[in-house]
């Protein structure tokens, strides 16, 4: 009885020394197992004398019980601790400062372009996409600049390895496009695009750069329209107050055609490298649409007439926000992107 005493009093010690669920199991093992200390006791109830039986196995199974009981305790206290460590290590410590927020901004050519959506939408002009990539047919044949027009000078290309495919050198080719989709009704587009130029990067000209182009056709349009709505065009976007200046010009799909000139409000006026010194920028190339390519776009010169007009974003931009260099838009510089 007295090894039974010692015994309990050394399980229970060590019960209470088991630090982790790994450690318990342990103690479970060998003590309450199938092999442990408790069990071997058991089985010497066989040896003893059959009047001593009774109370060893009474003694032998009490302390079972209060082991086992001691077992569940000391199991619940350890799982409350681990869940409480494990809460105090997920723990989110609110006085720490908050990280910064990055929010992505639109690109100046993005919110000039968005400007003019609404201008033309107001006037109920909408919004018709064409491709980058064009066939020289569209570019400049049904343009009508053939093949060897010395006209073909005003653009220079960016020819692809495919003959006859270019990427486009002005959103014009979509006026073909539009038309060709839309004869014999009227119509009123917008046509918004990348265009590509292989040309001299100056402080003006980029060899990338957005237009948007114009169309209006009908049965009654005439050149007091085309001018009266780029007039108003310019008013909405640069102020009531704007100074503009129509000058007569040459292209080949317009006849007669004219370019809008808006004072260069970097310099007011004064002359400054973005307006070559002249004190004007000029902002697009307009004009009524040539007969053959109405006829091109399937209507009949003789019934309808029209006026186009291609506008430079990146140059209203930069009239807009007083920027004063365009190889700032695609020099990916946050300095400059972060200013909008
Ligand atoms: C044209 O591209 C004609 N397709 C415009 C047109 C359309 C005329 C419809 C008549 C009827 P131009 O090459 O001038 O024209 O370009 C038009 C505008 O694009 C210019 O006024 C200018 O604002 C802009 N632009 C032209 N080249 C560049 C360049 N390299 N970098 C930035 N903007 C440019």
């Amino acid at each position: 009885m007295d090894t039974l005493d010692a015994l309990y009093a050394d399980s229970l010690a060590n019960l209470q020394e088991t630090e982790s669920m790994a450690s318990l199991e342990v103690w479970y093992r060998d003590n309450l197992g199938r092999k442990g200390s408790v069990q071997l006791e058991t089985r010497k109830v066989g040896q003893l004398p059959p009047a001593e039986r009774p109370l060893f196995g009474q003694q032998i199974n009490k302390i079972k019980q209060q082991l086992s009981a001691a077992y569940e305790e000391r199991l619940a206290a350890l799982k409350a601790a681990e869940l409480r460590a494990q809460l105090a290590a997920d723990a989110v410590d609110v006085t720490l400062p908050g990280r910064r927020q990055w929010r992505g901004r639109l690109h100046p050519s993005t919110l000039v372009l968005r400007e003019i959506y609404r201008i033309w939408g107001d006037m109920g002009f909408q919004v018709y996409r064409s491709r980058d990539v064009e066939t020289d047919e569209y570019n400049f044949e049904l343009l009508n600049i053939p093949a060897h027009h010395p006209a073909r000078d005003m653009w220079d290309t960016f020819y692809t390895t495919t003959p006859g495919v270019l990427l486009r050198t002005h959103t014009s080719p979509g006026q073909i496009h539009a038309m060709r989709e839309y004869h014999p009704q009227a119509i009123r587009v917008i046509l918004p695009g990348m265009c590509y130029r292989y040309e001299q990067i100056t402080a003006r000209a980029e060899i990338q750069f957005h237009q948007v182009e114009g169309l209006a056709v009908g049965r009654k349009i005439s050149l007091a329209d085309l001018k009266g709505t780029l007039a108003e065009f310019a008013r909405r976007m640069f102020g009531q107050e704007t100074g503009m200046r129509f000058r007569a010009n040459y292209f080949p799909f317009t006849e007669p055609s004219a370019e809008l000139d808006i004072e260069c409000f970097i310099c007011q006026g004064e002359g400054c490298a973005v307006c070559k010194q002249t004190g004007w920028l000029e902002i697009l190339g307009s004009g009524m649409v040539h007969p053959t390519v109405l006829e091109n776009g399937g209507y009949d010169p003789a019934r309808y007439s029209g006026f186009a007009f291609g506008m430079g974003v990146e140059r209203i931009a930069m009239l807009k926000y007083g920027i004063d260099d365009i190889r700032y838009f695609w020099a990916n510089d946050l300095r400059f992107l972060e200013q909008f």
